[in-house]
C-alpha cells in the first residue's frame, strides 16, 4: 500500500533510449545522483525489453509502460502484469493518452487492465486528462469524471490505495505548454472529490494524485507545492539523467 505522505516521482521513458548502453548510462547517472530519501518513491518506467536488465534497488522501483489484461496465453507481442510482477516490476502505467490515441485504448480497456494489474499485486498508474479541444469546449471536468469513473468500475475499496492517479492534460504532454498551478489544483481536488463519491472521503484523501505534462526542473517544485499534487509523472525530461536527478532532489 502506498503511504500518502510519500512524494512520488515517475520517469516514463516511453520508446527511448534506442540502446541498452544508453539506458544503462541513464540508470548510472540516476543512481549516482539520487540522495537517499525515506519520504519519496522514485519509479522508473523503461521500455519493457530493458526491464530484466534494470533491477530495482534502493534508489528506485520499476514500472512497466503497458500490460495486457490476461495473465498468459496466445497473445503474440503482449506482456501480462503477472509476467511483469515476476520480473520485479511493481507498477504499470495504464491509460496513457498515447495508448488511448495510437492504440485505440478505450475506458473499458483501461478498466480491465486496472483489474488485472491490481489482481497481480502491482500498482496501476492511471493516466487521465483532456485534449485541448475538450479544454476549449469547457469539457475538461467531464472528461476527468468519465475517465475516472470508468477506470474505477468494480474496483473494490480495499484496492484503491494501491492506485496512483496521474492528471495529464494531453495538450501539456511534450508541448512545453503547461497549466497554471490553479488549474492543476482544481483537477487534483476534482479527482479527490470523485474518489470520495465512489468510495469515501478518508480513502480519497489518501490516494496519491500526480501531475504530468512538460515538467522540468524550473516548474517541478511549484507543480507539487502549489497544487496539492503528491508528485510528478515526467516524460521527455526524464531521459536527461542529471535533469531528472535535479528534479527529484528538489523534494524532501
Ligand atoms: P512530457 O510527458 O513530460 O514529455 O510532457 C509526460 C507524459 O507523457 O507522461
Amino acid at each position: 500500500m502506498i503511504d500518502k505522505k510519500q512524494k512520488i516521482i515517475i520517469a516514463n521513458w516511453k520508446m527511448n533510449p534506442i540502446s541498452f548502453i544508453e539506458a544503462d548510462n541513464l540508470i548510472s547517472t540516476i543512481k549516482k545522483g539520487l540522495k537517499k530519501k525515506e519520504d519519496m518513491r522514485i519509479i522508473i518506467c523503461p521500455p519493457s525489453i530493458f526491464i530484466s536488465k534494470i533491477k530495482k534497488n534502493k534508489s528506485f522501483e520499476l514500472g512497466i509502460q503497458n500490460i495486457f489484461w490476461e495473465d498468459k496465453g496466445a497473445y503474440t507481442g503482449e506482456i501480462s502484469s503477472k509476467i511483469a510482477k515476476n520480473f520485479g516490476v511493481d507498477y504499470a502505467i495504464i491509460g496513457h493518452s498515447e495508448r488511448r490515441k495510437y492504440f485505440k485504448e478505450t475506458d473499458e480497456i483501461v478498466n480491465v487492465k486496472m483489474k488485472s494489474v491490481l489482481k497481480n499485486g502491482l500498482s496501476p498508474i492511471l493516466c487521465i486528462g483532456e485534449t485541448l479541444k475538450e479544454k476549449n469546449q469547457d469539457l475538461a471536468s467531464d472528461v476527468i469524471i468519465t475517465q475516472l469513473e470508468k477506470a474505477f468500475t468494480d474496483i473494490n475499496k480495499s484496492k484503491v490505495l494501491n492506485i496512483i492517479v496521474a492528471y495529464e492534460p494531453i495538450w501539456a504532454i511534450g508541448s512545453g505548454i503547461v497549466p497554471s498551478t490553479d488549474e492543476i489544483m482544481s483537477a487534483v481536488l476534482l479527482i479527490r472529490k470523485i474518489i470520495s463519491k465512489l468510495y469515501d472521503r478518508p480513502t480519497a484523501e489518501k490516494v496519491s494524485i500526480l501531475y504530468g505534462g512538460s515538467v522540468n526542473s524550473q516548474n517541478a517544485l511549484d507543480f507539487v507545492d502549489k497544487t496539492r499534487a503528491d508528485g510528478l509523472l515526467i516524460g521527455s525530461v526524464s531521459l536527461n539523467g542529471s535533469e531528472f536527478v535535479r528534479i527529484v532532489n528538489l523534494f524532501g
